[in-house]
């Protein structure tokens, strides 16, 4: 293990992530009574230019006024590039009262990104007197963030999450795609010829790196890494596949755009009931082994050892927050 201990971020579940307009404030009360792990109510992209000042009121008085449950509830703010950025932190945390718990950032480039929103946040915060501190998402969906993922992961102790934006990456990096995620068909793989003459095509996955790049940005920062949407809500077969992919990497749970993707995020990013028996059988097994002080076993013919038992303990972990 290296000497440097890598923190984790407050835990939290994060399944499922809800994106939700700020300019209609029944979607807001809708999404509240909804079975997401996170709702973020956006006053970024989801609405426009002059909707932006109604859309900071309606969440404000969601903020105060609607009961979101045990639910982690975020605001997406505009860019530091508009206008409007300074004043949604602002109004949000003179007026939001406790409710809040992250602010999610759009389009982070770099750590002096993340600094300018930190100060401002924590400006505002010690004005109000604000009891308690605000968590950070940072979407990463440009080049120019995604080549400084590692420091902006690093960049404040306010961080919890990074989240694949994949459709301002896609126009980030000049993509030749107009699909929000999932796969494009000319990324591809044309196999050499079989003995018959035969070529096949294998579809590949043109976001595999960006995404792998991010976990490992994340994980290494003790946050939790997070896929982004999916645009097309009649293609639920589509969207598991994603959604898996992502897990497979190592993410912890999927946007929703609609809530019809809701209950797809929560059961992907859950450890399976036999993927849970398996992590308490080879945490006895090992407990077992550690009592007779061997370092490894074998389990069901497998090699399991100490590293085993961190990787069944994530998984029992997650089972038990997922039931509280
Ligand atoms: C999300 O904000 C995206 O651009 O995909
Ligand atoms: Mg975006």
């Amino acid at each position: 293990m290296s000497f440097t201990i890598v923190e984790q971020a407050r835990a939290r579940l994060n399944r499922s992530e809800l994106a939700v307009p700020g300019s209609n404030y029944r979607f807001i009360e809708k999404a509240a009574e909804a079975p997401a792990d996170v709702v973020f109510l956006d006053l970024e992209d989801a609405v426009a230019p002059d909707d932006k000042a109604q859309a900071r009121k309606n969440i404000i008085r969601a903020l105060n006024e609607v009961d979101f449950g045990k639910k982690t509830v975020s605001v997406r703010i505009n860019g530091l590039d508009t206008h409007y950025m300074y004043r949604d932190v602002v109004d949000l945390i003179e007026q939001g009262g406790e409710r809040l718990d992250l602010i999610m950032v759009p389009k982070v480039g770099t750590v002096a990104d993340v600094y300018a929103v930190d100060m401002l946040v924590t400006q505002v915060e010690d004005a109000v007197g604000r009891k308690k501190r605000l968590g950070f998402e940072h979407i990463i969906e440009t080049a120019l963030g995604m080549s400084n993922v590692d420091a902006i992961a690093h960049a404040s102790k306010r961080n919890e999450s990074l989240h694949f934006g994949v459709a301002d990456y896609a126009a980030s990096t000049r993509a030749r795609t107009t699909n929000i995620g999932g796969p494009n068909p000319l990324y591809g793989v044309l196999t050499d010829a079989d003995e018959q003459g035969d070529r096949d095509y294998h579809w590949g996955d043109m976001w595999h790196y960006a995404i792998a790049r991010m976990v490992v940005a994340a994980r290494a920062a003790g946050l939790r890494p997070v896929d982004g949407p999916f645009g097309d809500i009649q293609d639920q077969e589509g969207y598991k596949a994603q959604a898996r992919r992502a897990a497979v990497l190592g993410c912890e749970g999927k946007w929703a755009i609609h809530p019809t993707q809701i209950d797809l995020a929560n059961e992907l990013f859950a450890p399976s009931e036999a993927e849970v028996e398996k992590a308490n059988r080879i945490l006895e097994a090992m407990a077992q082994a550690q009592k007779e002080g061997k370092g490894a076993v074998t389990l069901d013919g497998r090699l399991i050892d100490i590293a085993s038992i961190k990787q069944a303990e994530v998984l029992v972990e997650k089972a038990k927050a997922i039931a509280d």
